[in-house]
């Protein structure tokens, strides 16, 4: 059911490894999120009016991390909305497929690191809202 899709993006924490030197985070695919990583990306710049996103996946499962500063997540299932801020570098966002995303609210040096189960495919993203619901009611 979709609830349950929204309920699956959680918020995972990754616990640094820390001593006198300073901080290492690890994210180990499959062990520390539930996908294989075979892309990395990441934003930057981003001018804090910008709303980025605006689109679904259909099949690609994502990691979103504020590796600096912070920006906001809208998630949405097409059934419910979930907002999520994301300003530490422990933690990152889990998104399953077919959930709509919206990134808003960059802070001055936000970093949105991206890691991705896929490779880019434009074919996997849905970028119109209408059609993300009615890709709904097919799948
Ligand atoms: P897009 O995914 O729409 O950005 P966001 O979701 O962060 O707002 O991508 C923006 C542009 O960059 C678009 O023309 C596609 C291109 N792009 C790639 O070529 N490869 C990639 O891995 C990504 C994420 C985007």
């Amino acid at each position: 059911m979709s609830s349950s899709r929204i309920e699956s993006c959680q918020l995972l924490a990754f616990p640094p490894i820390s001593d006198k030197r300073g901080d290492i985070g690890v994210i180990e695919a499959m062990r520390d999120i539930p996908f294989d990583i075979k892309r990395i990306y990441y934003s930057y710049n981003t001018p804090n009016s910008v709303v980025r996103g605006g689109h679904a996946h259909k099949k690609l499962h994502q990691l979103i991390m504020a590796i600096s500063g912070s920006f906001d997540v809208m998630l949405d299932d097409g059934h419910t909305k979930r907002g999520v801020t994301l300003n530490q570098r422990d933690q990152g966002l889990y998104i399953c497929p077919l959930i709509w995303r919206d990134l808003a609210n960059f802070s001055k040096e936000a970093v949105c690191l991206v890691l991705a189960s896929d490779y880019y495919d434009e074919m996997d993203y849905i970028r119109d809202y209408k059609d993300f619901i009615s890709f709904l009611s097919v799948c």
